[in-house]
């Protein structure tokens, strides 16, 4: 503080001096007249920079004044707060920006309210959730919005942990939960999540348990019921008693089937680790066409078409079943007096792929899309009296998945079908390196 006492006293000093000197050397009017020209000129002087300091304060953007002495130094101070000010406001705005750009990306749909219930502010998934339009719905009532009873009901009752569940006002295939959190100092803040997938795989896991219970309840029903007849009987007949043995022995097979593809199921779905071998697909296919022999006795025609020389990497035996599969398929909906063909060909995309043809009953165009859905069959009677558990396709689908590789089913009704499975370039192995290639079509 004292330095900037020093001139002010060395001025009071001067003028003093100098009123003393013009009292002496004219009167003492003189002196005073001096004393009264110097306090004006200081006083001049102050609102000058007074003046200064109030236009600069109008537009601080502007450089900040230069002065000397005390009026510098308030000069200097005024314009480093104001710079620390804007760099200070400067960030919390970046800031701001970063976290409300954050927030309409996320995910989640997010609406402010103010204390009637307006909207305020919302993000882009509420947008998609609420059918909301920016600029169009600020400052509207969210009930006119979302015309839902229970909704309004629900957002006017007390905050509760559960949430409430309905569906996108956008798309009523879609589900929502939607939750409410105050915001001081009246607002709400109100939060959309969607949860259709997390819908759709529980009500997956419900009809996977209706259906697992459902297909073991008939095999376990038919043992109960022979179980209890046993007991009944005081001297079975030896001819009857084999009958009904075969029979028990029948639906345990078929029990036993569908624990081994549950089972089998299970295993593709949580197991990542994937043998990643070299598979010679043209010796598969022979033996699947013996197998496909075996299962028809005789009842088809099986054709083999080897017209790639290529191999899969890949798990052979998870391949196997696949392939497998197909061609059980094939020959069960296929009346006998029909065809089926095997085939191994390279695609224009520099994959393969190998089909089942068969000139069987054929699937109408409905069920196609379904086909690989657990339990699905076209005719459950038909399937479940040839030992179908609906579980072959499905298990197909994810063994294919594993190897990077899809299903395409091609079907006329009343001509026959075709399963192809698809594999991309990246799971061949070239002819050179498995085996000579074998263009010609070999019917076997
Ligand atoms: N080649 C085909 N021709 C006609 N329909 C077929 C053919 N392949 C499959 N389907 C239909 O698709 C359904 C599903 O086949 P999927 O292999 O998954 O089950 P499944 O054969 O019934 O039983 P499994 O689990 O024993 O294979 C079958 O029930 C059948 O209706
Ligand atoms: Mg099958």
């Amino acid at each position: 503080m004292w330095p900037y006492w020093w001139p002010a006293l060395a001025y009071l000093l001067g003028l003093f001096f100098l009123s003393l000197i013009a009292w002496q050397i004219f009167d003492a009017t003189a002196g005073l007249l001096v004393v009264c020209a110097g306090l004006a000129l200081k006083l001049l002087q102050h609102l000058f920079q007074l003046r200064r300091l109030a236009a600069w304060l109008a537009d601080p953007s502007q450089p900040a004044p230069q002065a000397l002495g005390i009026w510098g130094d308030v000069f200097y101070r005024l314009a480093r707060m104001v710079h620390s000010h804007n760099a200070e406001r400067a960030r919390s705005q970046a800031d701001l920006r970063q976290l409300l750009q954050a927030t309409r990306l996320l995910p989640d749909g997010v609406v402010i309210l103010d204390k009637q219930q307006r909207i305020v502010w919302f993000n882009q998934a509420a947008q998609d959730h609420l059918n909301l339009q920016d600029p169009r719905d600020l400052g509207q009532f969210i009930g006119y919005i979302v015309r839902n009873a229970a909704f309004n009901a629900w957002l006017n009752g007390p905050q509760d942990e559960a949430g409430f569940t309905m569906p996108a006002v956008t798309d009523a295939e879609r589900t929502l939960t939607l939750r409410w959190v105050p915001l001081p100092p009246e607002q709400k803040m109100l939060l959309s999540h969607d949860i259709t997938e997390l819908a759709r795989v529980d009500a997956m896991r419900r009809d996977f348990v209706a259906n697992v219970s459902h297909e073991l309840r008939t095999p376990v029903t038919v043992i109960v019921g022979f179980l209890e007849a046993f007991a009944d009987m005081d001297e079975p007949d030896p001819e009857q008693f084999k009958r009904h043995i075969q029979l028990l022995h029948e639906q345990a097979e078929r029990m036993r089937r569908l624990l081994d593809d549950l089972l089998t199921l299970a295993r593709l779905e949580s197991d990542t680790e994937m043998a990643d071998e070299a598979i010679d697909v043209a010796t598969l296919a022979r033996s699947l066409v013996q197998e496909a022999e075996g299962l028809s006795g005789g009842r088809h025609r099986i054709v083999l078409e080897l017209q790639s020389a290529a191999g899969i990497k890949g798990s052979p035996k998870e391949i196997h079943s696949a392939f497998s599969n197909l061609v059980s398929n094939a020959v069960r909906y296929t009346p006998p007096g029909g065809v089926i063909t095997l085939r191994w060909r390279d695609n224009a995309s520099g994959g393969a792929e190998f089909s089942v043809t068969d000139t069987g009953e054929g699937i109408e165009a409905q069920h196609i899309p379904r086909l690989t859905e657990r339990f699905y069959r076209v005719d459950r009677g038909r399937s479940r009296a040839t030992g179908g558990t609906g579980l072959g396709l499905a298990i197909v689908k994810h063994v294919l998945q594993r190897h990077q590789a899809h299903l395409r089913i091609e079907s006329t009704v009343g001509k026959g079908s075709t399963f192809t499975a698809v594999f991309p370039a990246e799971r061949i192995i070239p002819a050179a390196s498995t085996r000579p290639p074998a263009s010609v079509p070999a019917a076997a």
